[in-house]
């Protein structure tokens, strides 16, 4: 059996996958900042900060397998991005190296691509247009998983999760909504899919608003169960009581784009795909 080391072990994704994991991978091994307060005697947890590498490196000895979800998940100021996201990565690739992983999942957003608009149908092949500095950090991400995959030979798994929890939140999350089991079904493809290398696929569930080919996710098994159009006449009648926001409502990446927006909005509308 493997062993898998699980990163931002005491985060939202985190505390779902700690139910989850266990039966697949029982030699999981837990990391965080701090212990989550729920921290069970049956199982193990290395602290660690990111941004510090000889911390790391004590996390990621003896293990098989990352799923590296650890960093700071949203927008925010850039030493908090760049401390976490940036030098926490290149720490945890380079630790992983180091200490002769295999594989790692890492835990990319569709914030790295945020800028497309909601009426083009993206594969993973297009170019990357964060809408943000945490955007811009889960590139960074996508490209040293490249880097460490070709280079160093350690099969990399991108995904680039659109919104995880048991329910799609409102209209823009019926096209991105990522239930946990089939989170889990993208991280069982990263950690034991045979011959993998470096891939990018859409972390979202089966969702007919999808606004992302997610052909290569199926080419490689991925075969989802969940369906936020269960949820779309309950979240579109809700949705009437949500401000309307043109540039958060036009592009992917929803508030994310509208943030610190400056620039020539008609323009941007009319660029041809
Ligand atoms: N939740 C989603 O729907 C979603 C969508 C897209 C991408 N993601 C990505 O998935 C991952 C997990 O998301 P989440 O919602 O559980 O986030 P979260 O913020 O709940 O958890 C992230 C965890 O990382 C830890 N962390 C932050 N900075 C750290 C550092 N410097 N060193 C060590 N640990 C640090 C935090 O303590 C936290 O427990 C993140 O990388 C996030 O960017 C999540």
């Amino acid at each position: 059996m493997p062993r898998i080391l699980l990163t931002g072990a005491g985060g939202g994704i985190g505390a779902r996958l700690r139910k989850l994991l266990p039966p697949i991978y029982p030699d999981l091994v837990l990391s965080d900042l701090k212990a989550p307060a729920d921290l069970t005697p049956s199982e193990k947890f290395v602290a660690a900060e990111l941004s510090d590498i000889a911390q790391v490196k004590k996390a990621v000895a003896g293990i098989d397998g990352v799923i590296h979800l650890g960093g700071f998940s949203v927008e925010g100021p850039w030493d908090t991005i760049l401390n976490a996201n940036i030098i926490g990565a290149y720490n945890l690739f380079e630790a992983a190296r180091e200490a002769g992983v295999k594989r790692i999942v890492f835990a990319s957003s569709n914030h790295a691509v945020g800028f497309y608009p909601r009426s083009q149908t993206i594969d993973t092949q297009v170019q990357v247009r964060p809408d943000s500095r945490y955007g811009v950090s889960k590139a960074f991400g996508e490209a040293l998983a490249a880097f460490y995959a070709f280079k160093f030979g350690i099969g990399c798994l991108c995904i680039r999760i659109g919104n995880l929890g048991e329910r799609p939140l409102d209209e823009r999350r019926l096209s991105i909504w990522l239930e946990n089991s089939d989170l889990v079904s993208l991280i069982r493809i990263g950690l034991e899919r045979e011959g993998l290398l470096y891939e990018v696929v859409y972390g979202m569930s089966d969702n007919k608003r999808a606004w992302w080919d997610n052909s290569r996710a199926r080419e490689l098994g991925y075969l989802p169960k969940a369906r936020s159009e269960d949820f779309a006449a309950e979240i579109l009648a809700a949705q009437k009581n949500i401000k309307p926001d043109p540039v958060g409502d036009f592009f992917q990446g929803g508030t994310f784009c509208a943030d610190e927006f400056a620039n020539d909005f008609d323009m941007l509308k009319k660029l041809k795909p």
